[in-house]
């Protein structure tokens, strides 16, 4: 885990009927990360993907497998995802009743794990579990769907979430990303990074750019964001 910057799309605009082929294509196109959206229709309106997926694409590549559990209760679950093959885990601490033990399973289970903040969840939350952490996500929308606007919130909640990561690594060593999720587009994604994000998710950004063309490739979108990261 460095301090380069990694873009991680979200599956959750691919083309479903063509999955397996857009993330062999989206990690072809220079993709860091695959960042797949689990939701019940309970904890968040609507109801996406769940271990069974995860499993069917975890030999199409080495890639990381990034799951976001928009589940609640969260650790019935936490197993399943672990055995088909994700590389890191995030829950909202608001879909857990034992916030700790929740970290605790995920690690338990082999992967690495981390607690997501929607965008009026303050971040205190995290402050007393670090050591069970490896990556803070933001949320930059209400989750639920893809394709909605960037909060400019955010970007305060990413200078704190940024100071207490650093704090926290200058005492211990220890590294974890800080992703954000929701609305990063080219027109925004430099003013993210400086921000203080180093991974970022990108939905309808990255899959809505490649509908027209064919193959679907995605180096042209993945390209542009890298190069508004180039200019932090
Ligand atoms: C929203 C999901 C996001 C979503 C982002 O609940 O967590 O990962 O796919 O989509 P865009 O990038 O389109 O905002
Ligand atoms: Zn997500």
């Amino acid at each position: 885990m460095g301090s380069q910057y990694r873009i991680a799309p979200s599956i959750l605009s691919a083309n479903f009927a063509k999955l397996g082929e857009e993330i062999t294509n989206v990690i072809a196109s220079g993709a860091d990360v695959i960042h797949f959206d689990v939701m019940d229709n309970h904890y968040v309106p609507n109801l996406t993907i769940g271990p069974l997926v995860c499993e069917a694409i975890r030999p199409l590549t080495d890639a990381i497998i990034d799951v976001h559990l928009m589940v609640k209760p969260v650790d019935r679950i936490i197993p399943d995802f672990a055995k088909a093959g994700a590389n890191i885990i995030t829950f909202h601490p608001e879909a857990s009743e034992h916030i700790d033990r929740t970290l605790a399973l995920i690690k338990e289970n082999g992967c690495k794990a981390g607690l997501v903040f929607n965008p009026a969840t303050p971040l205190d939350l995290m402050d007393h579990v670090m050591d069970k952490i490896d990556m803070i996500l933001l949320m930059s929308v209400n989750p639920g769907f893809g394709g909605q606007s960037f909060i400019p919130e955010a970007l305060v909640k990413l200078r704190l979430a940024r100071q207490k990561i650093d704090a926290y690594t200058a005492k211990t060593g220890k590294q974890i990303w800080l992703e954000i999720d929701g609305g990063v587009k080219t027109n925004n994604i430099a003013e993210i990074a400086k921000a203080g994000a180093d991974t970022f998710v990108a939905g309808s950004a990255v899959f809505g750019a490649a509908k027209d063309s064919d193959p679907h490739r995605y180096d042209t979108i993945i390209g542009a964001l890298r190069a508004e990261l180039a200019k932090v």
